[in-house]
């Protein structure tokens, strides 16, 4: 679902009533994407509120710079880095946050320009979100074993397909070289029969997935950069994370449970027992919500 072009922000609401922003407080944005969330917290932190964001795709800052810049009561900061390297960046600058969100993967933005690869439409198969640094998924799927694409098709897209599709890739490729979005959406049709495929999505979905984390490297730093985002929460600040998918919830999961759960933390409490969802509301409203899971941790000392 767009709204007029710009990526539609997820669980807005709930991620606003966990954060609790205050009038003139600092929020942090680690994937500012169209700026949808961070526009949010402008209406609670003005007026004299600041806000920190970061998106390592210029093409993404550039549109949330284009709709922020009529808001003139609220300081803005922009970075073209990845949010793992921000918190050593915020800490220099003695930033100390009230609200922090990483909301996690792609926004509609990538999918809709078929030329970045991360759509079914043909086009060059490159996912990358950072253009000017990193090798396209081409190069990856080009040149893996079958059971490098088999593992990384498991564990970062849950396809139950997995060494059907490695198996296609690894035979189409000594045919001609993996090129386009297309070549790879036609591995999976011939490695998925018909009558096993999930109606609910396109076959290919679970597959382009697991691409994308790999081709970004997603998941390498996230448990590190979480911790820094941790430490540089003002006291009641609090960090939110909005992740669409098992391996990035696993790793947000697990770093709060030892943040909040082991004999020495003392320092942090997790919001929520459980990971909260979209309502079937929103993800009626917007289908790319459906994934979502919530988890947000407080800085109580
Ligand atoms: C789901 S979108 C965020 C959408 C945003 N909340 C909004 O309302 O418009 C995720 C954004 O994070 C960016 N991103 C993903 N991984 C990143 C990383 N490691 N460092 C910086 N930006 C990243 C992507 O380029 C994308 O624009």
């Amino acid at each position: 679902m767009e709204s007029a072009g710009f990526h539609v922000p997820v669980m807005v609401r709930e991620v606003f009533e966990a954060m609790k922003l205050p009038k003139g407080g600092v929020y942090v944005d680690g994937t500012l994407g169209h700026g949808g969330h961070a526009l949010e917290a402008a209406k609670f932190i003005q007026p004299g509120g600041t806000v920190y964001g970061f998106d390592w795709d210029i093409k993404m800052l550039e549109i949330a710079k284009g709709r922020i810049s009529g808001i003139d009561n609220v300081h803005w900061n922009t970075f073209n880095i990845p949010f793992f390297d921000a918190p050593e960046l915020l800490s220099n600058l003695n930033v100390r946050a009230d609200g922090i969100l990483l909301d996690l993967g792609v926004n509609s933005g990538h999918f809709d320009d078929p030329s970045r690869g991360f759509s079914f439409k043909e086009g060059p198969l490159s996912m990358k979100m950072n253009e000017s640094s990193g090798e396209p998924a081409s190069a990856f799927l080009n040149r893996m074993t079958p059971y490098e694409i088999e593992s990384v098709l498991l564990e970062y897209g849950d396809e139950r397909w997995a060494r059907a599709i490695a198996k296609q890739i690894v035979t189409r490729r000594k045919e001609k070289p993996l090129r386009t979005t297309t070549d790879l959406v036609d591995c999976v049709l011939a490695a998925i029969p018909a009558g096993a495929r999930d109606k609910r999505i396109h076959p290919a979905t679970r597959t382009f997935q697991a691409i994308r984390v790999l081709t970004n490297s997603e998941l390498d730093r996230l448990e590190e950069a979480f911790m820094g985002f941790a430490e540089i929460l003002a006291k009641g600040g609090v960090l939110v994370i909005l992740s669409y998918h098992s391996g990035e919830d696993r790793i947000a999961k697990q770093f709060i449970k030892r943040e909040t759960k082991s004999k020495d933390s003392h320092r942090f409490v997790s919001l929520f027992e459980k990971p909260i969802q979209p309502s079937a509301q929103e993800i009626r409203f917007n289908h790319r919500a459906r994934s979502a899971r919530m988890r947000a941790i407080q800085k109580v000392a």
